[in-house]
């Protein structure tokens, strides 16, 4: 290599290296927000850039088996206030993101993947086949309960994809498991959908006042969790 492409070379490793530090910083700046500022709401595109990434969480097989519920609307949020044990980031929030599972993970769901494979790769019955049978005989042996276990981790995948590209954003969150899902179920009539609601993010702008903002993060030591061989 020529001194051009060392100086190059060095300009992009220091560049890399200030993108790995923004990116820590980003997830130290983040919290989960215990107060938003009901005042304001997130623009459209930030909800929009959230959608994407949500689409985008790789999921087991690839089989997508989530959806989102995107709330805004003030009235609806204070109703499921009630069933979020009182949390009030659910009210106060610029948007309720409600993460939710199919509840039909059958051969037609499984057939309706590989239809969207063929379309998009273009890729031919004959070498979809295998996989195709496969997938289907062993969802075909899963009792319900298991099939909803497999989709809600796919749930939590997306949940921390969410929370990432919120800290990257500087989009508030509050990642919650804390509300009755039989309730939101219920209220935003996810069994007509074909679905049921396993995890709720609150997203938007935290208060002034948040005490929560200014706590020091609270994790055990690096060297305590990760281990080198
Ligand atoms: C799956 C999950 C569920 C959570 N549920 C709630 C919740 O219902 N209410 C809440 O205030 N915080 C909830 N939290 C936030 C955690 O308490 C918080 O992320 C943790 O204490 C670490 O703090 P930090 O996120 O501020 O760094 C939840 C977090 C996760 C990942």
């Amino acid at each position: 290599m020529d001194d051009k492409g060392k100086s190059y070379s060095c300009i992009f490793a220091a560049q890399l290296k200030k993108l790995a530090m923004d990116i820590i910083e980003s997830l130290q700046w983040r919290y989960a927000t215990k107060k938003f500022n009901n005042t304001k709401l997130l623009p459209q595109h930030k909800i929009e850039t959230l959608s994407k990434a949500f689409n985008l969480t790789a999921t087991s097989y690839g089989l997508q088996p989530l959806r989102l519920i995107i709330i805004q609307n003030k009235e609806l949020q204070k109703r499921l206030t009630e069933f979020s044990w009182n949390q009030q980031q659910v009210a106060d929030a610029s948007h309720i993101l409600v993460i939710c599972i199919e509840r039909d993970l059958d051969e037609k769901y499984i057939n309706s993947y590989f239809e969207n494979v063929k379309k998009t790769r273009n890729t031919s019955d004959e070498i979809l086949k295998p996989f195709r049978e496969q997938l289907i005989s062993s969802f075909s042996m899963k009792s319900v309960d298991e099939i909803n276990t497999w989709a809600s981790k796919q749930a939590y995948l997306a949940l921390g994809n969410l929370l990432t590209v919120c800290a990257l954003e500087e989009i508030d969150s509050c990642p919650m498991e804390g509300f009755i899902p039989a309730k939101y179920d219920e209220v935003l009539e996810l069994e007509n959908k074909g679905l049921k609601s396993v995890l709720v993010l609150p997203v938007g702008y935290r208060a002034d006042d948040d005490m929560f903002s200014g706590f020091k993060k609270v994790r055990r030591s690096i060297e305590e969790t990760v281990i080198h061989y």
